[in-house]
């Protein structure tokens, strides 16, 4: 790829121009936005877009909503040889796509997993895309060279490029990113009305589950109005369920034995489905679940406490493969789980011992 159009220099587009702007692609900038545009071209992702070539790419890089209307317009201009869009949900583009009778022979759907709490130019980051995944959901008409462009960019941009259709792209989001957070919101408005006292008792489990409740409104409006359908399925899915583990729990609440026994099957069976939910979920390196051990560290909340911790695991010549803080509540301490492989967790401890650290 030497040349490429981003239209919409936001967040995303701004970031994909900058990752191909540094790999040496020539690349033109758009948005109806002139300040995003020239603030995007000031970043040194790109000039702004003056240009009668035709390029190589043109990602479009605006709202879900409007990238059929997009990519019809440009493709009347005939101002790339292949065409993709960024948004997040797939379907909805791609029946506007179809609607508008675009050419869907030299266009590739994508949507690149990576993101940030603020939106335009300004965080953007040549470096967003880099070890995430990238889905790109070609359609059977779409041409060879077309999404072999568009796995360029996806490689470009030091993505992994995984190819699904649109509908199962958004049933996937939404059951990984959409739902999670629904549900992570009703879990944290229980806690509304709760009495200070009770509050006042939250340990690590609710902070966990509740963690991305604390995210903005709005945006999640955005992004839930994209894919409210597939979001309601998978809810009622959901609602069934928690119908099952109310009538378990009322069992094991009865004084009847049988019933109690009954209940507490229904209970466990999905806390044991939970488990290989859970255990599914890919870990960082090769995108298998996740085997580590966690070796549970106290701390003092104190600087350079946290660095002492990483120089004495690095003493022990283990890898650490990740890291939760847990603050302890109204106290200057604090929890540090470091996740190691299978089998490390029992040389570290021993290493950590003998350099003064108490462990959990
Ligand atoms: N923000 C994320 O975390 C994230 C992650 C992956 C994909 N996406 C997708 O990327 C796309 C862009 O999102 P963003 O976060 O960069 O948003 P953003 O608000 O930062 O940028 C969108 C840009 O598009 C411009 N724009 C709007 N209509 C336009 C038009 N008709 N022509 C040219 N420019 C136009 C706006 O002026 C704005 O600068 C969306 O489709 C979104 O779903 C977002």
């Amino acid at each position: 790829m030497r040349s490429a159009l981003v239209v919409g220099t936001g967040l995303v587009g701004t970031s994909a121009a900058l990752a191909l702007s540094e790999r040496g692609v020539a690349v033109h900038l758009r948005d109806v936005d002139p300040v995003a545009v020239r603030t995007a071209a000031s970043l040194g992702a790109g000039t702004v877009d003056g240009s009668a070539d035709v390029v190589d790419l043109a990602i479009i890089a605006v709202p879900p909503a409007l990238v059929g209307r997009v990519l019809a317009d440009i493709q009347a201009e005939g101002v790339a040889r292949h065409y993709t869009d960024v948004a997040s949900v797939k379907a909805g583009p791609q029946q506007d796509v179809v609607a508008l009778e675009c050419d869907t022979v030299h266009y590739v759907g994508g949507h690149p997993m990576a993101g940030a709490e603020r939106n335009g130019p300004l965080a953007a980051r040549a470096d967003l895309f880099e070890g995430r995944t990238w889905v790109l959901t070609p359609t059977p008409d779409a041409e060879t060279e077309t999404l072999n462009t568009a796995l360029e960019l996806v490689a470009l941009c030091g993505a992994m490029p995984v190819l699904m259709g649109a509908a199962a792209h958004d049933r996937a989001v939404g059951l990984v990113s959409h739902t999670p957070h629904v549900v992570a919101s009703l879990v944290a408005m229980r806690l509304e009305q709760a009495e200070e006292r009770a509050v006042s008792l939250a340990g690590p489990g609710i902070r966990d589950l509740t963690r991305i409740a604390a995210s903005d409104p709005q945006l999640w409006v955005d992004i839930l109005s994209a894919n409210a359908g597939v979001v309601a399925d998978i809810l009622e899915e959901l609602a069934a369920d928690l119908d099952n583990a109310v009538a378990g729990l009322r069992a094991m609440a009865s004084t009847d034995d049988a019933k109690r026994s009954g209940g507490a099957q229904i209970v466990e069976s999905m806390l044991r489905r939970g488990n290989t939910g859970r255990a599914r979920i890919p870990g960082k390196h090769d995108g298998r679940p996740a085997r580590y051990e966690a070796v549970a560290v106290l701390i003092g909340d104190q600087p350079g406490e946290l660095a002492k911790l990483f120089t004495d695991a690095d003493r022990a010549g283990i890898n650490v493969e990740d890291v939760r803080l847990e603050h302890s509540t109204g106290q200057l301490a604090g929890l540090v789980y470091l996740s190691v492989a299978q089998g490390a967790a029992v040389g570290l401890e021993e290493t950590l011992r003998a350099r003064g650290w108490r462990l959990r």
